[in-house]
């Protein structure tokens, strides 16, 4: 959001709240607190037109998709379809959507995994976020719809929720900061591709501008783009395991005690890396954020919020 203002788009955000907060939303942009559900978001397209949809909203959690796998697809599938269709008939140019590659692969015999990778999601989360693909690919076929599919890797940095189930980085960080006990799941071997946001968000950035030099609708869209032609990994390609990072943050903050070992949670990968060779390709994308700097970063943001936070009270 940020950056597309920085760059002089006017920005609309959509969001209900749930996870998200007011305060990160830009003074700049104009807000509705509505759910992705709701048949008004209909009104918001009426009022607002917008060119490009950058779909972000989700119930993200893989554990509560297993606790509650009608919620999780609720949200998730039949949310997105309420945004795809509003975006279908309110004509417009792109439609960017946030996926997962780091829920929907399962467990690949080959690392880095590619988009080639057959999807073998372990969670409804997985499915929920992978059906909307399929939504998009026919939306493109039946009425030209445009769109890209983000399959974000582990993202992390500034601003990500600690309080919630996922962001095993913002947990570990606002505990250690605040010298509680840090609990990991399973034996802390598993791997994840830790991505930091702002190279994500220069990816969102990259899909849109692609596209925003033509006006609506005056772009032919070749049907003979398949389903996979529209999908992009994003991630560094390496895994680096949940040991290592809490001893990377343990260092970074100064922490003292040693990590919780608790069972692993059940639909959680162990090891998954994403090959991002397409996205640098065809997007002109790459990570730029080494994660030795991106922690700090985060540590410092989460620091800085603390002390904010703090001094309120
Ligand atoms: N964070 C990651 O590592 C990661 C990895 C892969 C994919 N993704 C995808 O990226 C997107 C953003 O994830 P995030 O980590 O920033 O999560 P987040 O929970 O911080 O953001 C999700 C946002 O969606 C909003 N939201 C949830 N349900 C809604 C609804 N029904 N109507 C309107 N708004 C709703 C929340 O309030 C929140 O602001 C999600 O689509 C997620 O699936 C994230």
């Amino acid at each position: 959001m940020d950056c597309f203002i920085n760059k002089g788009y006017e920005v609309v955000v959509v969001d209900n709240l749930s996870t998200g907060k007011r305060e990160n939303i830009n003074s700049k942009a104009k807000f509705y607190n509505v759910d992705i559900q709701n048949p008004l978001l209909e009104d918001v397209f009426d009022k607002e037109r917008p060119d490009f949809v950058d779909h972000h909203a989700a119930q993200i959690c893989v554990s509560k998709s297993i606790r509650e796998p009608l919620f999780d697809a609720q949200v998730n599938i039949l949310g997105s379809l309420n945004l795809i269709k509003c975006s279908k008939k309110y004509n417009v140019k792109k439609f960017i959507y946030a996926s997962t590659g780091g829920a929907i692969y399962g467990e690949p015999n080959y690392l880095p995994c590619d988009e080639t990778y057959p999807v073998e999601a372990l969670s409804p989360y997985g499915v929920s976020k992978h059906t909307v693909e399929h939504y998009l690919y026919l939306y493109y076929i039946n009425y030209d719809l445009d769109y890209k599919v983000l399959r974000y890797s582990n993202i992390y940095g500034p601003r990500q929720d600690p309080y919630g189930e996922a962001g095993v980085i913002a947990i570990f960080a606002e505990r250690m900061l605040k010298n509680d006990k840090v609990i990991i799941n399973g034996d802390g071997n598993q791997e994840r591709d830790f991505l930091y946001v702002s190279d994500v968000v220069k990816a969102n950035l990259l899909s849109i501008e692609d596209f925003s030099h033509l006006p609506v609708r005056t772009k032919k869209i070749s049907k003979e783009k398949k389903f996979g032609d529209f999908i992009y990994n994003l991630g560094t390609g390496k895994g680096i395991s949940v040991n290592r990072i809490f001893m990377m943050l343990k260092e970074i903050t100064h922490y003292k005690l040693d990590p919780l070992y608790v069972p692993p949670k059940t639909g959680e990968v162990y090891k998954i890396s994403l090959n991002a060779e397409k996205a640098r390709r065809e997007l002109g994308w790459e990570p730029t954020v080494y994660s030795s700097e991106g922690l700090k970063k985060t540590v410092k943001w989460f620091k800085k919020a603390s002390l904010k936070f703090n001094n309120q009270l």
